[in-house]
């Protein structure tokens, strides 16, 4: 299965840099090297076996989004599953930004009117007083959706990023969320096996990406609400130091006196995290367990 994600926004504005983050697991720091996209980069990702995210990664500049809209409208938004749509925080022309976007919106509605639409304010490590800037942007762009969609609009989920933070993170995992088709039967799988191990949770990655794919229910416990990007985050870094020293990375086993934590390969395409509070259950338990489990989820 086969899904369209067009990336779409101001040139600019951060496409290709969350792009390079998310799937190529470059650091934020690399991202200053990129150029401008020429016309539409296309790549294929494949996701937890079948599903295949065919990303769209749309150059911004003015003759190009032109085009888009007019000559390679039918190309360009047809059979797309998701539009995510960029915008620079910081922008002197969010006026002509929002244009194009409305526009965008309008090629959509033509030609895939059921795809699933996401706003990402991006740089938001810019912004003054972030709460306040995103509230009202997020207002903006609300609006300005309702205005060419009418009252029986997509839904449009607007999130705040930024590439030097898990933000970025969390929005592209809920939007790969919305992309998985058994997301809700992963879900409940994953708490029968979290119960099994006597585990506070279990998470389940993405092989490459590390995007967060499913979580047993979350325990009633309070956790930190950063702790999967956070997660993410560090053991990408963590894959990096060990493509330096020229190891690969398989699996991570931690036993500290407050939790433990078995990281291992559960199918091709992803990573499960068990974390366990019970001090008398055995890392060598849990990843026997994965073991067993592995056919169930394949
Ligand atoms: P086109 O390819 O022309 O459409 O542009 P683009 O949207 O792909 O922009 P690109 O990813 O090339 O990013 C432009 C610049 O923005 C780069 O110098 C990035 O380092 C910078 N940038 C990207 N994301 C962030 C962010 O979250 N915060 C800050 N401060 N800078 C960012």
């Amino acid at each position: 299965m086969k899904k369209k994600v067009l990336l779409m926004g101001a040139s600019g504005s951060g496409k290709t840099s969350m792009r390079s983050l998310i799937f190529s697991n470059n650091p934020a720091s690399l991202t200053t090297r990129l150029g401008a996209t020429i016309d539409v980069e296309q790549n294929h990702v494949r996701f937890l076996g079948d599903l295949i995210l065919n990303l769209w990664d749309c150059g911004g500049q003015d003759a190009f989004m032109d085009s888009y809209l007019t000559t390679q409208r039918s190309t360009i938004f047809q059979h797309v599953g998701v539009l995510i749509y960029v915008f620079d925080v910081e922008t002197n022309e969010m006026h002509k930004d929002l244009e194009y976007y409305r526009d965008c919106l309008e090629g959509l509605r033509q030609y895939s009117p059921d795809a699933a639409v996401f706003l990402l304010v991006h740089k938001m490590d810019l912004a003054r007083d972030r709460d306040a800037t995103f509230e009202k942007k997020k207002k903006d762009l609300q609006e300005q959706s309702d205005k060419v969609q009418g009252p029986a609009a997509i839904p449009v989920t607007v999130f705040g990023t930024s590439i030097y933070d898990e933000s970025l993170y969390r929005a592209w995992s809920s939007i790969v969320h919305t992309l998985i088709p058994n997301a809700a039967v992963l879900s409940k799988h994953l708490t029968i096996f979290a119960e099994a191990c006597s585990a506070t949770e279990v998470i389940l990655f993405e092989r490459t990406t590390f995007l967060v794919i499913a979580t047993s229910s979350p325990p009633s416990a309070n956790l930190e609400p950063t702790r999967y990007e956070r997660t993410s985050e560090l053991i990408k870094a963590f894959k990096r130091s060990c493509s330096r020293v020229r190891e690969e990375f398989h699996a991570l086993e931690m036993e500290l006196p407050q939790f433990s934590a078995v990281l291992d390969e559960l199918t091709k395409n992803t990573y499960i995290l068990i974390i366990v509070h019970d001090p008398a259950v055995e890392t060598a338990a849990l990843r026997l367990n994965v073991r067993m489990a592995r056919r169930k989820f394949e």
